[in-house]
């Protein structure tokens, strides 16, 4: 990784940025992409979780380490695509790892757009350091608030 590259948890104040990276990267975006739920998020117990790689003050790239108790999960994993292919998004994942393995996760688990080809590829590279793809699973997804019935 380029060597002025910091990856650190991200503060309040960088929640604008990493929207707008996320914008910018072509993140599949989500209803949870609003400033309230991320500053929710930083301010959370879960905050550490949550990382970006900076270079000269400028937010590059996210991750989001997320921990339920049980297994660990990568979340809006984006690099800003001037910054692409330089290892940042291989450094954030191995810290959210850090991270998760010190909350105590022990296996990890990553949702793959399957039509996403450089994602498929990035998590495809990462089969020798245990990614490995499972295709007995299915995704069920319901987004809360309004009719919960
Ligand atoms: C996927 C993404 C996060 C990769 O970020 P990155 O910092 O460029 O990835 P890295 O430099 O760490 O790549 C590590 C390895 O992954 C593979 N890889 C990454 N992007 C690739 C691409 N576009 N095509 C082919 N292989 C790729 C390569 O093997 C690469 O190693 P190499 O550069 O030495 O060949 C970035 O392309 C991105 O933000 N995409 C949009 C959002 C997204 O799809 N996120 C993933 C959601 S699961």
């Amino acid at each position: 990784m380029t060597p002025q590259v910091a990856i650190r948890p991200c503060r309040v104040e960088e929640c604008e940025a990493v929207l707008a990276l996320w914008r910018r990267a072509g993140a599949i975006p989500s209803v949870t992409d609003t400033l309230e739920e991320l500053t929710r998020l930083v301010r959370s117990e879960h905050g550490n979780g949550f990382l970006v790689a900076v270079r000269d003050g400028v937010v590059v790239g996210s991750v989001i380490g997320g921990w339920d108790g049980w297994r660990g999960g990568i979340y809006r994993l984006a690099v800003d695509p001037q910054a692409r292919r330089r290892g940042i998004a291989k450094a954030l994942v191995r810290a959210a790892e850090s991270v998760l393995w010190r909350r105590g996760a022990r296996r990890m688990s990553v949702l793959v757009e399957r039509h996403e080809a450089h994602a498929v590829a990035f998590w495809d590279s990462l089969a020798e350091a245990g990614y490995q793809r499972d295709p007995r699973m299915m995704r069920y997804v319901k987004a809360l608030g309004g009719d919960r019935s």
